[in-house]
């Protein structure tokens, strides 16, 4: 049998996320009562990083030690992976050595050309196009905030970026809403985001609009990472989507604010809003650890008993 992968949110049904917040509810809970969980005890990740990351690499490789396992940092500067060798001679050699793979990487197109040659399960840890362990973790820190999102409004305002996409996905999957706000210039592309065009969200030329009667309002950095060669361009397109208390007063009063991070304090988001209150991106940022301990666990084990 092939291996099962996670690339992108529409990769699982909403039952398997059903059993992941569970389970990941139940993992989180062992953890923070200093309980020993080691199920991957001498399994092997390996993690391929051709981008930066603070919380990815962090979550994935504490989380792999605390169920057991090992990880293995590979990046492209100091492996032969940026010195042109095929990606599927490199899918071929890692997945006979390991158990797991995480890849960070540009083109999503490289992630499932890794995948289709890999023999271990394969984790996207961020792309152009998606982020799915991201959402993970954001729909899973609503869950906890607020209960079911089934039903519910995101607003996201901003660029129509990796994260955008994602939530787009998982509003398809779980049976919400997303309101997207963009500039001229930067919507959404359904094609791309690999949803059906205006089914689970609806466009607004307004942020104040798109944000109105929100459940959650959530943003990310103008400039993601590979455009930064468009960073002056997009700080003008993008200066009236900061998301600011203005803008939360238009959301409902219990509305929560997320962002993926890394922010910038006075440009997608100001102080006030990221600091305030309706923010909840810490625990956004600590539950990457918790929901791909469940993750990783659900990869290479199947389902497991609570
Ligand atoms: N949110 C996120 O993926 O952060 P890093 O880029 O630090 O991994
Ligand atoms: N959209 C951002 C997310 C960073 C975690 C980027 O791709 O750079």
């Amino acid at each position: 049998m092939p291996p099962r992968h996670y690339l992108q949110f529409k990769d699982f049904s909403v039952d398997e996320y059903a059993y992941l917040f569970e389970r990941t509810a139940w993992i989180k809970r062992k953890f923070k009562n200093y309980e020993p969980w080691h199920p991957l005890f001498d399994r092997t990740l390996v993690m391929i990083f051709e981008k930066a990351s603070t919380r990815t690499r962090l979550s994935f490789e504490a989380g792999i030690q605390q169920l057991g396992g090992f990880a293995v940092y590979l990046n492209t500067r100091d492996s032969q992976l940026g010195r042109g060798e095929p990606v599927e001679d490199a899918a071929e050699v890692i997945s006979r050595m390991s158990d797991l793979v995480m890849i960070r990487t540009f083109e999503q197109a490289i992630l499932e050309r890794f995948a289709a040659r890999s023999r271990v399960p394969v984790i996207n840890g961020l792309t152009n196009e998606f982020h799915p362990c991201q959402v993970l973790a954001d729909v899973y820190t609503y869950i906890e905030h607020r209960g079911s999102i089934r039903g519910k409004t995101v607003a996201w305002i901003g660029d129509a970026n990796n994260m955008c996409h994602t939530w787009l996905q998982a509003a398809e999957v779980l049976d919400f809403t997303v309101h997207v706000s963009t500039p001229p210039g930067y919507t959404v592309d359904p094609q791309l985001a690999g949803v059906v065009p205006g089914g689970h969200y609806r466009c607004f030329a307004d942020p104040m609009e798109a944000v109105r009667g929100a459940d959650l309002v959530t943003t990310d950095v103008w400039t993601s990472m590979g455009f930064e060669h468009e960073t002056d361009d997009r700080l003008s397109a993008f200066a009236d989507w900061q998301v600011d208390a203005a803008m939360m007063a238009q959301a409902k009063p219990d509305a929560l604010f997320m962002h993926c991070l890394p922010a910038h304090r006075g440009e997608e988001v100001t102080a006030e809003v990221i600091d305030g209150p309706q923010s909840v991106v810490w625990d956004e940022a600590e539950n990457r650890l918790h929901v791909q301990k469940a993750l990783m666990e659900y990869l290479v084990l199947g389902r497991m008993e609570s």
